[in-house]
């Protein structure tokens, strides 16, 4: 009878403070966050509760009822996971239908949808697409990064969602790695700035202010660092080593109050980290004090030895408190109650992980503000956002060769012939996790090629020809040939070889045997080995992976802005240097961490 009087005493609490929501203290509503979340935890059945701590993706939901039925905490759209109708206000529809279903449930506890806006809202047709990390850190400029997390936070926040995957802190030790690019760099100085920055740039001053989301740093721990470079692969070295390069970041962002983390897929010294227990509760919660909720990563748990059931006892035991299972739902729950049911998971670690995930939904004023706010709808996509990222772009830029210093290229001259495949190609210049998972090929959002952007800079009576392999470019009086990588998201882009391929090599002898000066401008998610490419080129810039905004590389070629982008990763001679990193005895980079050129 007692417990039924305190239940019924929340009760009347919670749902005063949830109508006149009041900030005076004096007030006899003002209820502090933890009592907030302990009324609503005490009203918890164990299905509703285990619902909190599941992640499903949108496109395996078998009906959307299912967010009711199942009491469903949390979405998620994975890379490409988009509605049909692929626009900002197609986006909040869907967000808004799914959000309704979870508060026709009985306690109303709002839906948390999750995304990966790592480069700009990247899944949204006509949102702004910035450069990929690795190009973030090259800016070496914090206060910009924490702008360009700001404007992506009001993007995502115009579509209703809360919750980015990113920043990615990854520390990539190994170029051979497919997602080196999502990193700022080969060394944990730069990655703990960005890594502050970025949140604060998401999360702002605070988790409820209009446009402010949820940040995820990712992964926990050692992603970067695998052997070979190979993605979800094994990280073979030992704590110092793990805690002095990539636990760094981590650290920052649990400064700057970042209030969730993601799980790593790989393993440190054979052991998975989605089980282990010492890294995501001894170290992550209790000894670095991360107060908010750890996720698992895409059916990362399923990776763990044993069946599935045993998987999720194994998890969730270790700390994860919200699997992103993201498939099998029903199969989840079900085998998650009955690990409850016979005491496997202890009611306290369900307890402790809803708390968390209900404290975050609660301090992002989902309760209050559950629905899109589509004052910020207009927002996505806007020429403001757009002159931001063009600034980023710009101070990406490295410039690693000026001979005789053929740059900045006059905008008069009387012709300039472009070439290579990734002159005028959008989605190469925007790399993997653009509208799809993987990225894509040609026009596949709002932006500018980098050969429209040579074209809008030089003077009217400047003539600009293309040819994708080189040719025409006799009597041109300058020759700029963009090569480089085609997209590619996680383990579909490991390598063991880095080396330029001989179709773009080609492109740049065949446009210096018109006997011009070439600029050669390469885009890709990592440094490449250029040998010859490098010798034959009067002037090399690496551009990364620079997103929409291809004017701000004419901004730089042209004179309009003096690069000062720098390298965060060595640049190796040869495939046998990797890995090579700042540091390392007997360093012999091509060009050495740091390295950057200006006219
Ligand atoms: C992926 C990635 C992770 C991403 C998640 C959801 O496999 O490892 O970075 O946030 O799944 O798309």
């Amino acid at each position: 009878m007692k417990i039924f009087l305190v239940v019924i005493f929340f009760v009347v609490i919670f749902s005063q403070s949830c109508k006149n929501q009041t900030t005076d203290p004096s007030s006899p509503n003002t209820l502090s966050l933890d009592q907030k979340v302990d009324s609503v935890l005490a009203l918890m059945t164990l299905d509703e509760k285990i619902g909190q701590m599941t992640q499903v993706d949108r496109s395996f939901l078998e009906k959307e009822e299912d967010i009711k039925n199942y009491f469903l905490g949390s979405l998620l759209s994975g890379g490409g996971s988009s509605p049909s109708n692929n626009s900002p206000a197609g986006w909040a529809d869907m967000y808004d239908r799914y959000q309704s279903f979870a508060l026709q449930t009985r306690l109303k506890i709002p839906l948390l949808y999750g995304i990966d806006a790592v480069h700009g809202h990247n899944n949204v047709k006509g949102a702004v697409i910035f450069p990929h990390n690795i190009g973030m850190g090259a800016t070496n400029n914090p206060s910009l990064v924490e702008e360009a997390a700001r404007i992506t936070a009001a993007e995502v926040y115009g579509t209703g969602i809360r919750w980015t995957f990113s920043p990615c802190i990854a520390v990539p030790r190994d170029e051979r790695w497919g997602r080196t690019y999502e990193g700022f760099g080969e060394i944990p100085e730069i990655t703990e700035a960005m890594s502050e920055a970025m949140v604060k740039g998401y999360q702002g001053n605070k988790l409820d202010l209009p446009g402010s989301i949820l940040a995820c740093a990712k992964h926990f721990v050692g992603d970067g660092g695998t052997e070979g470079g190979k993605d979800q692969g094994d990280t073979k070295i030992n704590e110092a080593t793990l805690r002095s390069i990539h636990m760094k970041g981590y650290i920052s962002a649990i400064k700057a109050r970042v209030k969730s983390i993601m799980a790593s897929y790989n393993s440190w010294n054979g052991s998975k980290i989605h089980g282990n227990k010492y890294l995501l509760t001894e170290v992550l919660k209790n000894e670095l004090g991360f107060k908010g909720f750890l996720v698992s990563d895409w059916e990362a748990i399923d990776q763990l030895p044993g069946d599935y059931k045993s998987d999720i006892e194994t998890s969730i035991n270790a700390g994860i408190d919200m699997v992103m299972v993201p498939r099998k739902y029903k199969e989840f729950l079900a085998n998650l109650k009955s690990l409850v049911n016979d005491n496997k998971v202890p009611i306290s670690r369900i307890n402790d992980a809803v708390k968390r995930i209900l404290k975050v939904k609660f301090e992002l004023g989902l309760f209050e503000k559950p629905y899109t706010d589509r004052t910020f709808t207009p927002l996505i996509g806007s020429s403001s956002h757009r002159e931001v990222a063009r600034d980023c772009v710009r101070q990406s830029l490295v410039l690693l060769k000026n001979e005789n210093n053929s740059l900045p290229i006059s905008k008069s001259l009387k012709r300039i012939h472009v070439a290579g495949k990734n002159a005028n190609n959008l989605g190469y210049q925007c790399g993997g996790w653009t509208i799809s998972w993987q990225g894509g090929s040609g026009d596949i959002t709002t932006g500018t090629t980098i050969l429209q952007a040579i074209k809008n800079t030089v003077s009217l009576a400047t003539n600009v020809t293309y040819s994708i392999d080189g040719l025409g470019a006799e009597g041109a009086d300058f020759g700029i040939v963009v090569i480089g990588e085609t997209p590619y998201a996680e383990g579909n882009g490991d390598r063991s070889d880095l080396n330029i391929s001989q179709e773009d090599l080609l492109a740049i002898v065949k446009m210096k045997g018109a006997g011009i000066p070439v600029l050669t401008i390469l885009i890709s998610g990592r440094p490449m080995i250029l040998g010859q490419a490098l010798s034959i080129s009067d002037a090399l810039i690496s551009a990364w992976l620079p997103g929409t905004e291809g004017q701000g590389v004419a901004d730089v070629i042209f004179g309009d802005y003096n690069p000062t982008g720098r390298l965060t990763h060595s640049w190796p001679r040869t495939m046998g240097q990797i890995p090579i990193n700042y540091g390392d005895s007997n360093y012999d980079p091509l060009f050495p961490y740091g390295f950057g050129l200006s006219y």
